[in-house]
């Protein structure tokens, strides 16, 4: 680290990285198909509702742990701690990260994939059954899957080991404004399809009935995984954000961010999955299973197709990369390991559990943990279990045992930003997110 600044040199800078570590595959591919089974608009409506309500106030939280302790998950509150345990919760985090990376870098592997099918033209002129075969064939082959996780994890570790500001930050610069042009180009595209209207329709308006509580928990578990938060995502990239930013300016961008990029991949998705008469509840196939068809039916479909591809690689890598410096950050500080090797043990150990998600589609489809596949276990464990507790448990540490002037202190940056409606923060803190938490952990628990 260089003696003046460890982190990132510039405000845009943070947003853009912690932006990109939010905007990942949970907006592209786990909101719309999320949205398509639950009404639509009213799911969105609720969503929107969390992300500013909870999630902004829980994203502060969080950079100011990191912030004020300069530190790593684990290190931060060693170092924050008045009495000694609340570590647990940063090495709970770093469990978090493996077992989110392990599956997370599947899908991430799978885009890889499409994007070389699509570029080769590989997914043209197929008809909608040779679709479905083409991706069950290849999820469920035991070498390919598992070849392009290897390549998804050994090209985040690339730019892990260039640091925090050669590599996080540049490639971030870079990488979210294409993700973004490339976002609206494909929106433009749909838009202009025939039938745009009623896909519009389908995403906008609110349909209440259909929106169940199953539904609302949901909204709120979607607005934790695709902000990051609940794991020290953002407790990392919080101790890299500059002194003299505002936690809260930033929390809200990256929030808006995250926001948009959700609503604009259901305006790229729906409008040409209605136009084209195919079912917007697709679940999880929605993305390979749906849209290539889609693009089929389209002019220039396969430019299209490849443009979407590279889109969500983007999104991914970017989130990729947040996750694994969670554990590099962690093993460079509190290990004294080196960069380099942090990224090279942190890959290997993540794609050692990474490859039972992956042959869980294939070879290892009959093994069930609780009933689930071993994917959709980790899935399960870490977005309606360790994330919720995690930020259960931050809240209650830094809104309860953490003394207030110094939280205050922190997020106006020593008094000196007026208007940062602390006191609101403060209240949310305290009681309006543990609530929140609590009730979305015990339903998960209930079922
Ligand atoms: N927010 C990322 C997404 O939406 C997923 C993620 C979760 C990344 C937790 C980092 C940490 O895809």
């Amino acid at each position: 680290m260089n003696n003046e600044h460890r982190g990132f040199t510039s405000n845009i800078g943070a947003i853009l990285a912690a932006a990109g570590g939010a905007v990942g595959l949970g907006n592209i591919w786990r909101y719309p198909y999320m949205l398509g089974q639950n009404g639509g608009g009213a799911f969105l409506l609720v969503n929107m509702f969390f992300v500013l309500a909870i999630g902004i106030p829980l994203m502060m939280t969080e950079f100011v742990i990191g912030r004020r302790s300069q530190r790593n998950v684990v290190g931060a509150y060693k170092k924050l701690e008045r009495k000694k345990g609340w570590a647990t919760i940063g090495y709970f985090g770093i469990l978090g990260a493996v077992l989110i990376y392990a599956f997370y870098s599947v899908v991430a592997g799978w885009t890889l994939n499409y994007i070389v099918m699509a570029c080769s033209n590989q997914l043209s002129g197929l008809t909608p059954a040779e679709v479905s075969e083409t991706f069950a064939s290849f999820t469920s082959d035991s070498f390919w899957p598992v070849f392009y996780q290897l390549m998804f994890l050994i090209l985040t570790a690339l730019v892990i080991t260039f640091g925090v500001q050669k590599g996080i930050e540049k490639v971030s610069k870079i990488l979210m404004p294409v993700l973004f042009i490339l976002l609206l180009l494909m929106c433009v595209r749909s838009l202009t399809l025939p039938g745009a209207k009623e896909g519009l329709g389908f995403l906008f308006h609110p349909d209440f009935s259909k929106l169940t509580g199953a539904g609302i928990l949901g909204a709120l578990g979607q607005s934790f995984f695709s902000l990051s938060l609940g794991m020290g995502a953002m407790v990392t990239y919080g101790s890299y954000i500059r002194k003299e930013d505002s936690l809260f300016k930033t929390s809200v961008w990256i929030s808006v961010c995250d926001l948009m990029v959700a609503i604009l991949a259901g305006v790229v998705i729906f409008p040409a999955v209605f136009s084209f008469g195919m079912d917007p509840a697709g679940g999880p196939q929605l993305v390979y299973v749906v849209l290539p068809n889609v693009f089929n039916n389209m002019p220039m479909g396969a430019l299209f197709a490849a443009v979407f591809f590279v889109l969500l690689g983007i999104a991914a890598l970017t989130s990729t990369i947040s996750l694994q410096e969670i554990i590099v950050a962690f093993t460079v500080e509190e290990l004294h390991w080196s960069r380099r090797k942090s990224s090279i043990i942190s890959l290997l150990v993540i794609f050692a559990i990474g490859v039972f998600c992956t042959l869980s589609f294939g070879p290892l489809s009959d093994v069930k943990l609780l009933d689930r596949t071993i994917f959709d276990f980790f899935d399960l464990i870490t977005a309606s279990y360790l994330m919720p507790i995690g930020a259960l448990a931050m809240t209650i540490f830094l809104g309860w045992f953490y003394p207030k002037v110094e939280v205050k202190d922190e997020i106006t940056n020593g008094g000196t930003l007026k208007g940062s409606l602390f006191e609101v923060y403060y209240f949310i803190l305290r009681y309006v997110a543990p609530l929140a938490l609590i009730v979305i952990i015990i339903s998960g628990i209930i079922g």
